[in-house]
């Protein structure tokens, strides 16, 4: 489950998502503290926080990480821990100015929801209802009247707690001073242009300033509560499900994914045109819902690619129909040769209703330009040679809604057969954790348009054949990770052998 805590500094939302974690058995994550980070970051390395591009290359290039020690959670930036460090007066005053870019805040909300995907979790912060984790089951906005704020703070500042001892004293100058930096700061965090600090439309309004801190957990705890017993309230049928889910009734019922699991959870709200909707929205939403100018964009761009690559080289896919026989999503692995390989599968299932996600590897986005056309084109970017979690759930969430993903597991382009090969194995992840067979499909002829070592483009036909799909179930090994290595080493198997029959049917094909 995830909960998302939300309100004005000195709120008690540290204090409040700490006992939930701690009660519920969920994971903490203060997004402050990533902010506070950056900010720590940048003063001590001598940055100006007003120099926003520089600011901004500090967030984007910086691994924040949340760790644990005897005192409690640890915060630890580019494996520095800055616990202590990011609390400090000079942080408290220049954080906003930092959480105000939006190259900042974009490079921090996907750290957070890299965190939040991979488990149950109790979020804080300004913007986790609205923006990190729209979808989270329960949503809070905690406030308090400024002066209590203030009071809690200056207590905690000289090593008491307010919350716990309602008589506690400090300094009088100090929580005036306090206070007045609150002010500035909720000022600056709920009027800034990039995610202001304002409650979700959904969530519950918590005024704790007469509450113990123990009362606004066991509320926050009820809402938990209420949340999961609506979530598993039966669901009405839908009047025309899709061919797949009608297929899928005559399963037996499985017991309901963990919430969070498969990223459908959080999915962010509906895209809109013109909204600033940013790369990871093209990533996590389904290619029905671009937006209009971006899907009209797809259109043509297919239909004058398809065009092109028809004249330059013919292309044909044998048994082309086994890719579109039913609705499910699949995951389809192929042998890689050029950049053709990619556009005749995409193309050719978008004129027959299926939409594609083209893996492609990470290094692809580092240029603004190919990141927004790629975007645009449903490729989901992949880091090689790590576990990339997020690209799996990406991929996982987009075989559920019925696309295809398209991966080449050989990770580059194979020029000759004496290049060795490495294959990458998480397709067959993508398609476990998603419940969905792979189908194995081999290309010939396009290898030859530009040949090893020459730049020159040469005409020819190119030829591609689509193998059946193979599922987990007919592979007849049992155990999760018995039954992923099989799938690697079956469809691999199944592709060089249907490049094998190419390559007798054309000859002078490779
Ligand atoms: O919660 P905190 O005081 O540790 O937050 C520090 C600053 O970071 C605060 O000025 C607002 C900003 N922040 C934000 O803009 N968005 C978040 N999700 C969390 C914090």
């Amino acid at each position: 489950m995830i909960v998302a805590i939300d309100g004005p500094a000195g709120s008690g939302k540290s204090t409040t998502a700490h006992a939930i974690a701690k009660r519920c058995n969920l994971k903490f994550l203060d997004t402050g503290a990533m902010y506070r980070s950056v900010t720590y970051k940048c003063l001590a390395d001598g940055i100006d926080v007003n120099d926003e591009e520089a600011v901004s290359k500090v967030a984007e290039a910086a691994r924040i990480d949340f760790g644990r020690s005897a005192e409690g959670q640890t915060v630890l930036i580019d494996g520095q821990e800055v616990t202590h460090q990011i609390r400090t007066p000079e942080v408290d005053r220049n954080v906003s100015v930092v959480a105000a870019y939006p190259r900042v805040r974009h490079a921090m909300v996907e750290r957070q929801r890299e965190l939040g995907y991979t488990g149950d979790v109790v979020a804080e912060g300004r913007d986790i209802g609205t923006v990190v984790f729209p979808n989270a089951e329960v949503k809070v906005f905690l406030t308090a009247d400024a002066a209590a704020r203030a009071h809690r703070r200056a207590v905690q500042r000289e090593g008491g707690d307010a919350g716990q001892d309602a008589s506690a004293k400090a300094d009088a100058a100090e929580e005036q001073q306090i206070l007045r930096d609150l002010v500035r700061r909720d000022k600056l965090d709920s009027s800034r242009k990039e995610s202001p600090l304002k409650p979700a439309a959904d969530a519950h309004l918590i005024d704790n300033s007469g509450l113990a801190p123990d009362e606004v957990v066991q509320k926050i705890v009820d809402l938990m509560d209420e949340a999961r017993s609506k979530s598993q309230a039966p669901v009405p049928a839908e009047p025309e499900a899709p061919a797949a889910a009608k297929a899928q009734e005559a399963a037996p019922a499985k017991k309901p994914a963990p919430k969070g699991a498969t990223g459908e959870k959080n999915k962010p709200g509906k895209m809109r045109a013109f909204a600033g909707n940013t790369f990871d929205d093209y990533y996590d939403h389904g290619m029905r819902e671009f937006p209009l100018p971006a899907r009209a964009l797809y259109a043509v761009a297919a239909a004058i690619v398809t065009f092109v690559t028809k004249v330059l080289w013919p292309w044909k896919i044998e048994d082309a129909r086994k890719l579109w026989d039913d609705d499910r999503g699949r995951v389809v692995v192929m042998n890689h040769t050029s950049m053709l390989d990619p556009v005749i599968v995409i193309c050719s299932l978008y004129y027959h209703g299926k939409r594609v996600r083209a893996i492609a590897k990470s290094e692809f986005y580092t240029n603004t330009f190919v990141s927004w056309v790629f975007s645009r084109a449903g490729t989901i970017p992949i880091k090689r040679g790590t576990a990339d979690l997020k690209a799996v759930r990406r991929a996982q969430a987009a075989l559920k809604r019925g696309e295809v993903v398209l991966i080449f597991p050989e990770g580059t382009r194979i020029k000759s057969d004496d290049q060795p090969v490495t294959i990458h194995g998480g397709f067959s992840l993508m398609a476990q954790m998603a419940k969905a067979p792979v189908q194995p499909m081999a290309i010939v002829g396009a290898r030859d348009i530009t040949p090893r070592g020459t730049h020159w483009k040469r005409f020819g036909r190119v030829f591609c054949k689509a193998g059946d799909c193979i599922e987990f179930s007919d592979l007849g090994v049992k155990g999760r990770k018995q039954q992923a290595q099989r799938m690697e080493e079956v469809a691999m198997e199944r592709v060089y052998a249907l490049r094998d029959e190419l390559r007798q049917e054309h000859p002078n094909k490779k």
